[in-house]
């Protein structure tokens, strides 16, 4: 029996959900759909309403008529800890009790509070070294994810980073060029995820404090409407934008959403410059585009003319073999960089490593 788990990334504003059969040569959808979290459920990535969450969880499978109890899920933000490392090669228990050693010189936090794991990313360069990447979650709120997993009638059996989840969907989705250095950035809501990828190995990871919320809000304060009624106009006017029919929104709305997405791109050039200042070959190649937000359709432009890299939204659907009887293709293809992390996790299978 395969092992293949189902992707589901919970994220505060909805949950994406991804069923892939992974055959020799080809992806296959078996299942997909999106699932919007109540507010307030998820803050700061701590679940602070696991009823609400289990009740999301469970709507969404039985919406979809799930089929399948094997879940990876992926914990982020404040939760997750990646630390890239250059130490002596080595291995089997050396390399375990050195990694013991990282993860108290690495992680701020006490040693029983966090699982780790690690995953060798060069075996043996030229100076005999290895590279390492070390992975560290926050154990209470990996279980507080398991839970309602759980409580949904699910099994979640891989805990990913969402940061690696995300490359692994861009490398299973659209690939990695050999000798690129790129940069993917997931736009959620209440955060954006950059992870920089060279030669399709992790270089850098960093979470910003900016993403659909930050337009929400801009709305909410500079129209006075309620939150819910700023988060209709916002979704509206970049519906509108986009030259389909949409509610009426004021004219306002266009230019908050160019103005925000000028602060947003300006947020991330700031950890781009950061990333760049420090490393030794930062000539990136193109960035990609994930997440929610990623669909306001101001937002690659801004991002492109700050940073002077070409800006790409990725499908990572765009190579998946899709029934067209079974899927509605259009939502489908709206939908795709929104459930991209979704992918990344549905793309694990139980036992692999990350
Ligand atoms: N068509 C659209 N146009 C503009 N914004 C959109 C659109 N669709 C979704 N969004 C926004 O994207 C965000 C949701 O994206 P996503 O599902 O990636 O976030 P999340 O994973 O729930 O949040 P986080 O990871 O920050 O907890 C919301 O802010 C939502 O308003
Ligand atoms: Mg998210």
């Amino acid at each position: 029996m395969s092992k293949q788990c189902i992707g589901i990334d919970i994220g505060s504003s909805a949950i994406k959900l991804v069923q892939l059969k992974v055959g020799r040569r080809e992806l296959t959808l078996q299942n997909f759909g999106i699932e919007p979290v109540p507010p307030q459920t998820i803050v700061e990535g701590a679940v602070m309403n696991h009823g609400a969450l289990v009740d999301a969880i469970r709507n969404l499978s039985r919406r979809i008529r799930l089929k399948g109890k094997r879940v990876s899920i992926a914990v982020s933000g404040n939760a997750v800890i990646l630390k890239r490392l250059t130490i002596p090669a080595m291995d089997g228990s050396a390399l375990a009790e050195q990694m013991e050693w990282e993860v108290q010189q690495n992680i701020p936090f006490p040693r029983d509070e966090v699982v780790v794991d690690h995953a060798v990313l060069v075996g043996q360069t030229p100076q005999g070294q290895m590279e390492v990447l070390l992975v560290a979650a926050k154990r209470d709120v990996m279980q507080q994810y398991q839970a309602a997993v759980r409580d949904a009638g699910l099994n979640a059996v891989i805990v990913d980073a969402a940061a690696l989840a995300l490359q692994n969907a861009v490398e299973g989705g659209v690939g990695f060029v050999a000798g690129e250095t790129v940069a993917i950035i997931n736009v959620g809501a209440s955060f954006s995820t950059m992870s920089i990828v060279a030669d399709g190995k992790p270089q850098f990871n960093r979470d910003i404090g900016a993403g659909g919320n930050t337009y929400t809000e801009a709305i909410q304060r500079q129209l006075a409407v309620p939150i819910d009624g700023a988060e209709a106009y916002k979704v509206g006017g970049a519906i509108a934008a986009m030259g389909a029919a949409a509610d009426v929104v004021p004219q306002e709305v266009h230019s908050i959403l160019a103005q925000v997405s000028e602060q947003v791109a300006e947020e991330f050039q700031r950890s781009l410059d950061f990333y760049i200042s420090d490393a030794v070959d930062a000539r990136l190649s193109r960035i990609y585009l994930t997440g929610g937000s990623s669909l306001v359709p101001q937002l690659p432009k801004a991002i492109q003319d700050r940073s002077r890299i070409p800006v790409e939204i990725i499908d990572p659907f765009a190579r998946v073999a899709v029934d067209s009887r079974r899927f509605d293709v259009d939502y489908l293809r709206a939908n795709a960089p929104v459930a991209a992390i979704a992918f990344g996790l549905a793309l694990r299978a139980q036992g692999d490593s990350p």
